[in-house]
C-alpha cells in the first residue's frame, strides 16, 4: 500500500492507473476508522481496481467554536486498518499543501444546506463540498463512495457531483451501528462512560417514531414527541434539531410519508452526535 503525501504525487499516481485503464475508487476520510470506514473501503474494494483512502481532518468544515482540534486521530492506527482492507493508496496531505492559504474558490450547493446541519453548523458542508471536489481534482475517481450515517452530507455531494458534471459514480455505504444501536462514529471516542450509556436513547427513540410512523402516525410534530421522549430519559441530552424532511429536498415537513427522513443532532456533553432513519 502506498503513503502519498504530495498533491502532484497523487495525481500522477492516479493519472498512471487510468492509463492502464484501472477503476479508481475513492473513500475520502477523516481518518480514526471505525467499521462503518471499513464497510465503505469493502465496498470499494468489490467496486474498483485501485482504491484509495484519502485522510484529511478538513479544517474548512469545522466552525470556530467547534471540535478541530480534539477530533480523534490515529495515523499509525488507520494505516493497519487500510492495509488490512486492501487499500492499494492512502492520500493524506497537508493541511498546508491542501489550503496554502484560506481559498477563495470554494463550492456551494445552495437550498439544500438550509435545513438541519447546515443551519446549526454555518459553512460546514462549504468546507465538505470544497474539499470532496478538491479530492476529485487531485485523485480522478471513477466511483466514490459515502456513509448514509452523513445522510445530507451524502445528498449534498451526489447534487454536487451531478451537477459539476464529474464523471464519477457516487455510491452511498450503509450506517453501521454498534450492537445497542449507537451509529458508529470517530467522535464516540470522546463519549464519558456516563454518556456513552446514554447514547443508544437517540437511535431507540428514532426506531420508536419509525414505528409509529407504520402504525398511521403522520403528525410529524407527534412523531417527534415520541423521539423526544426517549431522549429525556436521560438528563445528558441537549437537543440541536429533530426533525422530519424529505428524502431527497431536505425542507421540513408537517405530515410525513414515506421516503421521508427523521433526523436527529444532540449533544451528549462536549460531543455532537447525529443520526437518522429513513421513513420506508
Ligand atoms: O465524512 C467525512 O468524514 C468528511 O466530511 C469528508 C467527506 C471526508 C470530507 O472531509
Amino acid at each position: 500500500m502506498k503513503i502519498i503525501h504530495s498533491i502532484p504525487e497523487m495525481q500522477q499516481e492516479a493519472l498512471e492507473q487510468k492509463k492502464q485503464g484501472k477503476v479508481v475508487g475513492l473513500v475520502p476520510t477523516m481518518g480514526y476508522f471505525h467499521e462503518g470506514h471499513t464497510s465503505l473501503m469493502q465496498i470499494g474494494r468489490e467496486q474498483a481496481d485501485y482504491l484509495v483512502i484519502s485522510l484529511f481532518v478538513n479544517p474548512l468544515q469545522f466552525g470556530p467554536s467547534e471540535d478541530f482540534d480534539t477530533y480523534p486521530r490515529d495515523f499509525e492506527r488507520d494505516k493497519k486498518l487500510a492495509r488490512k482492507y486492501e487499500a492499494d493508496c492512502i492520500f493524506n496531505p497537508s493541511r498546508k499543501d491542501m489550503y496554502p492559504a484560506s481559498p477563495l474558490t470554494r463550492v456551494k450547493v445552495h437550498k439544500l444546506d438550509r435545513y438541519l446541519c447546515g443551519r446549526s453548523r454555518p459553512g460546514h458542508f462549504e468546507g465538505v463540498t470544497t474539499i470532496v471536489a478538491k479530492l476529485y481534482n487531485i485523485i480522478l475517481p471513477d466511483l466514490a463512495i459515502f456513509g448514509l450515517k452523513d445522510y445530507q452530507q451524502y445528498i449534498i455531494i451526489k447534487q454536487m457531483t451531478e451537477e459539476l458534471h464529474y464523471p464519477i459514480k457516487v455510491i452511498a455505504g450503509p450506517t453501521i451501528r454498534e450492537e445497542d444501536g449507537l451509529a458508529m462514529s470517530s467522535r464516540n471516542k470522546n463519549l464519558s462512560s456516563e454518556e456513552r450509556q446514554a447514547a443508544p436513547l437517540l437511535y431507540r427513540g428514532l426506531q420508536n417514531a419509525r414505528q409509529q410512523f407504520l402504525n398511521g402516525e403522520k403528525d410529524v410534530e407527534k412523531l417527534l414527541n415520541t423521539l423526544r421522549d426517549s431522549l429525556h430519559q436521560s438528563p445528558l441530552y441537549r437537543i440541536d434539531y429533530l426533525a422530519v424532511v424529505d428524502g431527497q429536498k431536505l425542507y421540513p415537513k408537517k405530515h410525513a410519508q414515506r421516503g421521508d427522513v427523521i433526523a436527529a443532532a444532540v449533544f451528549l456533553g462536549k460531543t455532537r452526535l447525529i443520526d437518522k432513519i429513513i421513513l420506508e
